[in-house]
């Protein structure tokens, strides 16, 4: 791994843009996809209904909408990153199955988005980047019409382990908390959504779901070491990166996988859900 010194991006998103963090984002959607999908059709959605997903990313959760609400359906993503949100929808657009849209801008600075109010309004591993993650759950409960749904589905690092105790993650754990907590972003998204979902108006969830999983590291390790790798850049501006740390992460990682006798406990993927009055 050359650990590139990539800069942080201007609007303060801490993972790297490039092509090789695109195709973790969907590795990451891939690993997912079901804990998603539960989500989805707990809260009823179907056929013919209009959708949201703000910080859609490569689209995966678009796609996930689209095969719920048809050819009769609507399926609107916001993201800033305009190369990654185009792609995506061109793929969503191939792909077919709903009528696609896809709005390019930083969610806290729109008043409205065309097509609302929606059905369901939702976001994954977004309000976990957010310096204002109310703020942002402010604007999703107003697209949301009256009986619509706003879901969030967020990561919490509360338990991310590998057993036994090995090097590699605690290398791991310093750079990734030091980048997290170094630029204000939450290790708790996860278990804060309903203390947020009633500071931004909507009133304690209606429900939660939390998925983890226990995995054998060499599943893992290529995940943990792109983001090691996409977080380099934004720890180099924290001063906490080095190339010759990197490269030692990146071998007793791969010699930890090799072994096969090391597990990891990712993290806590908890959705909370709040149908609108
Ligand atoms: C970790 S990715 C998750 C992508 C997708 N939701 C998923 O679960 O596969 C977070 C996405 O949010 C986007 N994002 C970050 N801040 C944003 C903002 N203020 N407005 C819109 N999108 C944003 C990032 O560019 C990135 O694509």
């Amino acid at each position: 791994m050359a650990a590139k010194a990539q800069k942080l991006n201007p609007d303060g998103y801490v993972h790297a843009r490039d092509v090789e963090e695109y195709q973790r984002l969907r590795d990451q959607a891939s690993m997912w996809q079901h804990a998603t999908e539960a989500v989805l059709d707990r809260v009823g959605l179907k056929a013919g209904m209009s959708c949201l997903d703000v910080g859609a990313g490569p689209g995966a959760v678009m796609r996930l909408m689209a095969d719920r609400v048809g050819a009769s359906g609507r399926v609107t993503g916001i993201e800033i990153d305009g190369k990654l949100g185009a792609q995506a929808l061109a793929d969503l657009r191939a792909q077919g199955g709903a009528t696609f849209a896809m709005i390019e801008a930083n969610v806290l600075e729109l008043d409205t988005v065309p097509g609302a109010p929606f059905d369901l309004t939702f976001c994954r591993l977004f309000l976990m980047h957010m310096q204002e993650p109310v703020a942002a759950l402010e604007k999703m409960f107003l697209w949301t019409r009256p009986g619509g749904t706003v879901v969030a589905q967020e990561f919490d690092f509360g338990a991310i382990a590998v057993e036994p105790t090995c090097p590699a993650m605690a290398e791991f754990n310093r750079l990734f908390e030091g980048v997290f907590r170094g630029h204000g972003r939450n290790l708790r998204a996860g278990r804060q959504l309903p203390a947020q979902f009633e500071a931004a108006g909507l009133g304690l969830p209606d429900g939660t779901l939390a998925e983890a999983k226990y995995l054998p590291l060499k599943e893992m390790a290529p995940m943990l070491i792109g983001v090691y790798q996409g977080l380099f850049g934004a720890a180099a501006e924290l001063g906490i990166a080095d190339a010759t740390r990197a490269e030692g992460f990146k071998a007793d990682m791969a010699e930890a996988a090799a072994d096969g006798r090391y597990y990891c406990l990712t993290p806590i993927l908890i959705a909370a859900w709040k149908r609108v009055a």
